[in-house]
């Protein structure tokens, strides 16, 4: 399937066209609860006009439109036509209507101050210069708009582990927050709203959240990872070595049963908030 990876980062849009129709299907509660954190913050009212940038299946598309209501408008735009597709299904299905577009997120051919609302929730780690695209973002608000972006901050120790098996052989398009380092913008609270304000924003803030993980099984936590753009993790593993992960990623996850038998990580869900004064 095409996808327009024209200023994004090389090979993203492929790796979410491969995984959408996976993508949030293993039963786990991850996507959902971190987008309905992003738009509570966001509080959207009725009749506002809102864009959700990165917007995958519509985890937080969904949520926004049913907030702004029938006299409000949403756009979804995303890299990846697969995935796309099924948040337009989707959203087809709930009877909703949105704008959802192909498109860069570092460049957002959308009108600028027209927006009430910005939300992207786990995108911008993904982009090439985060803080360039976080200018566009900001000029998107319309006076008074409001901002919000979901990222990760500290993880489970066990899940870092999980991780860290794969790490010999991780491809760039993969490097999310959880392995840039405390020196990167996205390692700490503070970095990311000088990365905010520096785009432009004010009133900036961060708000977080610890979401319980809850795999269950080793299998299920398996089937989840494929399901999420950690599947290029497992895609850039050697076949004769995936055995070998596989089976010390599961013994890292035995550490990790709670008191119903059931595996259970942590993670740390960065919210960092912001908006465009009124003139
Ligand atoms: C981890 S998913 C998050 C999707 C959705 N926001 C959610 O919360 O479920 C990351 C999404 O960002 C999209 N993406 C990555 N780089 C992008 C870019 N440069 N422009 C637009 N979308 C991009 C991917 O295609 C994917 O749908």
């Amino acid at each position: 399937m095409a996808d327009s990876d024209s200023g994004a980062r090389p090979g993203v849009g492929a790796l979410f066209n491969a995984v959408a129709d996976d993508y949030d299907q293993s039963g786990v509660d991850f996507f959902a609860p971190i987008a309905q954190g992003l738009v509570d913050e966001l509080a959207p009212t009725s009749g506002e006009r809102a864009v959700d940038l990165g917007c995958g299946r519509g985890a937080a598309t969904v949520l926004l439109t049913r907030g702004v209501g029938a006299t409000g408008s949403v756009v979804g735009l995303d890299l990846s036509e697969g995935m796309l597709a099924h948040a337009r299904a989707d959203l087809d299905r709930q009877g909703l209507v949105v704008d959802l577009r192909v498109g860069d997120a570092s460049e957002p051919d959308l009108p600028t101050g027209e927006f009430d609302i910005v939300a992207s929730s786990l995108v911008l780690f993904f982009l090439p210069e985060p803080r360039v695209a976080l200018e566009r973002w900001v000029h998107l608000l319309a006076p008074g708009g409001r901002i919000g972006l979901a990222t990760f901050g500290d993880q489970d120790p066990v899940w870092g582990s999980v991780d860290r098996e794969f790490r010999p052989w991780l491809p760039p398009a993969m490097r999310d927050p959880r392995v840039m380092g405390p020196q990167s913008h996205f390692g700490s609270d503070e970095g990311m709203e000088q990365l905010l304000s520096d785009a432009g924003a004010t009133d900036v803030r961060t708000r977080s959240v610890r979401l319980p993980v809850r795999f269950g099984t080793v299998e299920r936590w398996e089937a989840f990872s494929r399901g999420t753009g950690q599947r290029a993790m497992w895609a850039s593993v050697p076949p004769d070595e995936v055995a070998g992960v596989r089976d010390r990623a599961a013994a890292h996850l035995e550490g990790a049963r709670n008191g119903h038998g059931e595996i259970e990580v942590w993670q740390d869900i960065r919210y960092t908030l912001g908006g465009r004064p009124h003139p």
